[in-house]
């Protein structure tokens, strides 16, 4: 017995492993439940009284042996030869989907970018806002129908804390801030408590305008939205402004831009040949009043337009619920580089 230990002793000293499949075969051969070191335990039992003690210690050595030679030549394989054999270089590679922007961000991204060429920066202001931010300092009269809670989300009376209803409150938090002359616009998520439908939402996107400076007109609001729409739509689009009102500008305007379809009439434009995209005017003298500054030596113009407006006009769209269903199916028709 003694002599049979001591050969399995040499031999799995001088035992070659080179791959994975050898050592396999090696802890088989020795270390398994069926393997030669186990079977040497189980004749132990025949072994004459006076060597079980000699012949156990053997046993014991044998086996931690083999042990130690397995964890070393295991080692050594996962360092080396192991992992080259894990990989196979000639499978193909794993193929992933990338995302894709969001429309409304692809045509946030592209209006700012238009704005910021021609020397405009951009700010945003909070989601949540008070009564002046939104209504008085804008110069809404107190029982004016928006202040009313079939039109706003309220989530304090008394005082009023509110989700703004337009991005015009950001321009009050910007006059409040900086002296003029300013040029800014200002893009962000705005809340109205409406019927969700094809045409409106609940939550949408505006970008405000806003310039003051010594000497603005009516004439450089025109330029400057003419501008705008022939970089949004395509360098022969036509503006038109229809006169109207809001609160905080005097004289108002409500925009169109020449349809698509160039005056033959379609759907889109209901045979007008126009598209309303905007709201403009020059800021009232009360509004630059109540955020202390001089309306006699300062004039300004300032704007709002409907970003899901334009993505749907943009990509032609017909149901402004698609922005927010979040299906990817439709979200994956758009890509940008911007
Ligand atoms: N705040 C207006 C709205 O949500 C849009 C608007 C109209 C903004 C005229 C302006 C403006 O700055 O001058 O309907």
């Amino acid at each position: 017995m003694i002599e049979k230990i001591n050969n399995l002793l040499n031999q799995i000293e001088n035992q070659k492993i080179e791959d994975l499949q050898e050592l396999e075969n090696f802890r088989i051969k020795y270390l398994s439940k069926k393997g030669l070191i186990n079977q040497l335990f189980s004749e132990f039992k025949n072994v004459p009284a006076s060597e079980k003690k000699e012949t156990g210690q053997k046993i014991n050595i044998l086996k931690n042996k083999a042990q130690e030679i397995f964890d070393k030549e295991k080692n050594k394989l996962s360092e080396t030869t192991g992992k080259k054999q894990d990989v196979d270089l000639t499978l193909p590679g794993d193929s992933f989907t990338s995302g894709s922007r969001h429309p409304v961000s692809i045509v946030i991204n592209q209006m700012i970018s238009i704005f910021r060429s021609m020397g405009f920066t951009v700010s945003y202001g909070p989601e949540i806002e008070d009564d002046w931010h939104v209504f008085s300092a804008l110069n809404f009269p107190e029982e004016h129908p928006a202040r009313d809670m079939q039109d706003t989300f309220f989530i304090e009376k008394n005082p009023d804390i509110l989700l703004r209803t337009h991005t015009s409150s950001v321009q009050v938090r910007e006059m409040e801030k900086h002296k003029p002359p300013f040029r800014i616009i200002m893009p962000g998520r705005v809340f109205r408590n409406e019927a969700v439908s094809a045409r409106s939402h609940c939550i949408f996107h505006q970008i405000e305008g806003l310039y003051v400076d010594e000497n603005v007109s009516f004439a450089d609001l025109k330029q400057t939205l003419l501008y705008f729409a022939k970089e949004m739509f395509g360098e022969d689009t036509k503006i038109r402004l229809r006169p109207s009102f809001f609160p905080f500008t005097e004289p108002s305007a409500e925009m169109d831009v020449s349809c698509t379809c160039k005056g033959k009439g379609c759907n889109l434009c209901k045979y007008t040949g126009w598209l309303e995209v905007l709201g403009c005017g020059m800021v009232d003298p009360a509004v630059l009043e109540s955020s202390n500054i001089d309306s006699k030596k300062y004039t300004g113009f300032a704007f709002g337009i409907g970003i899901e407006r334009m993505a749907l006009l943009k990509y032609n769209i017909n149901d402004i619920r698609l922005f927010f269903e979040n299906d990817v199916r439709f979200l994956k028709q758009f890509s940008s580089p911007l």
